[in-house]
């Protein structure tokens, strides 16, 4: 063997080893781009990662934190603009469709045939299969169904207020926040961030509207509705609340406001029912611990928010072999279950044994049922599922303007609302 001949042997024997290697007990790596890092949400994430591991696959983590995933899309598209995409990312609602027609989702990469052996179809709830749909082929792999207007409340703050019992509409909510108040209690915990705004936001948009003047607003964006009479009723209610909020929430994370209601310094959060997952890490158990309710003015109406995966166009077979397991994963039987009771949501699953959930979630899954036979089940707008993400921003930047000044005017915000949107559009 001559030197070159040699020396050629031994490269290709080097670049061979690790290769094979890892060969042996890795069946691929998939990467995953993801915000959930609080306790309860990493809780439910470890479910995922453990049996993709189990499965011989080796996960990477690229976890974003960041409560309802700005920071996340952001770090997102400069990775695919870089050329270096991971193998899935939590992305949702329309703008799973965006990122699909733009070619970076792949209608063939086998998840059509997961679904067809899984009966997806079928199993799915038609919300849910929608969204995760482009041009009828799966692009990405749906988990679960969150609602977004609940209100979570510490029952021992309540009765050390002298409160009877929870607030079923505006007026009795301002009622128990000045109560809280009285008693030196922070009666409305919200962290001081677009996102968390614009989710409290939403919630008093569809108390004030119902369902339909919601749906006007925020998935029809119809101007008349944005700039009207009941928009600017509902910035007021905006404002009435935020003077109930701790002065200090600026900044603050959805899940320490959770714990402030969890360990009796704040009385009740608007939050949607991950903040459960909170409660589930803290072992406290529903209805007696803690209590969900509609967000007041609300009960009927049901804002959902279904968490997914898009999986991205990547030619390595072993990454394409982890999504599919991924997806296999995601809605099977037993995952669904364990998942979603650490995660707060619901199964997006229409077969599976309630019974096993608490009562929290067994009345969401009822109430699913129930509003989406008549309009009731709305997408949620600060959870991406109603708008494009340009046009969410423009709704979070007017909302975050309001509730941050102290002299800004409710007919005014409703005009800028709707300035705002068109010029997103
Ligand atoms: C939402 C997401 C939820 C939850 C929340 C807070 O947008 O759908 O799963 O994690 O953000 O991070």
């Amino acid at each position: 063997m001559n030197a070159i001949t040699r020396l050629a042997t031994a490269v290709s024997l080097a670049s061979l080893f690790p290769l094979a290697a890892s060969a042996a007990d890795d069946k691929g790596t998939i990467e995953v781009t993801h915000w959930w890092t609080s306790p309860g949400e990493n809780a439910a994430m470890e479910v995922l990662r453990n049996q993709v591991k189990a499965d011989g696959y080796t996960w990477k983590d690229n976890a974003v934190a960041g409560g309802g995933g700005s920071t996340a899309m952001t770090v997102l598209k400069s990775r695919v603009v870089a050329g270096n995409p991971p193998g899935a990312a939590q992305i949702k609602g329309p703008d799973i469709q965006e990122w699909a027609k733009a070619g970076y989702l792949i209608p063939d990469n086998g998840l059509d045939d997961v679904a067809k052996e899984n009966n997806w179809d079928t199993l799915l709830y038609p919300t849910a299969a929608k969204i995760v749909q482009y041009g009828n082929h799966y692009v990405a792999v749906p988990f679960n169904i969150h609602r977004v207007n609940w209100l979570w409340i510490n029952p021992e703050a309540f009765k050390k207020a002298g409160i009877a019992k929870p607030p079923t509409s505006l007026e009795e909510l301002y009622d128990a926040a000045a109560k809280l108040q009285q008693a030196g209690i922070t009666p409305i915990a919200l962290g001081g961030q677009p996102w968390q705004d614009s989710t409290l936001f939403e919630s008093v948009v569809l108390a004030v509207m119902g369902p339909e003047g919601y749906h006007k607003s925020f998935v029809d964006l119809d101007q008349a509705t944005l700039t009207g009479q009941k928009m600017a009723d509902a910035f007021a209610a905006l404002k009435k609340l935020a003077g109930y909020m701790d002065p200090n929430r600026s900044g603050k994370d959805w899940n320490l406001t959770t714990a402030d209601v969890i360990n009796g310094k704040a009385g009740m959060q608007p939050m949607g029912d991950w903040a459960k997952s909170e409660w589930t890490a803290a072992k406290k158990v529903a209805g007696k611990d803690y209590l969900c309710v509609p967000f007041p003015g609300t009960a009927g109406s049901y804002t959902y928010n279904v968490d997914s995966l898009a999986m991205f166009n990547v030619k390595n077979k072993g990454t394409l072999a982890a999504q599919r397991d991924v997806a296999k994963i995601a809605l099977g039987t037993q995952f669904q279950t364990v998942f979603n009771q650490n995660k707060g949501s619901i199964p997006v699953r229409n077969d599976i044994d309630m019974s096993q959930f608490d009562s929290c979630a067994q009345a969401s899954a009822k109430d699913f049922a129930e509003a989406s036979k008549d309009g009731g089940a709305q997408p949620s707008m600060a959870h991406n599922m109603a708008t494009n993400l340009p046009v969410q921003g423009a709704v979070f930047d007017v909302v975050t303007n309001f509730i941050n000044d102290k002299n800004a005017d409710p007919a005014k915000a409703a005009q800028q609302l709707g300035a705002a949107i068109k010029a997103a559009q």
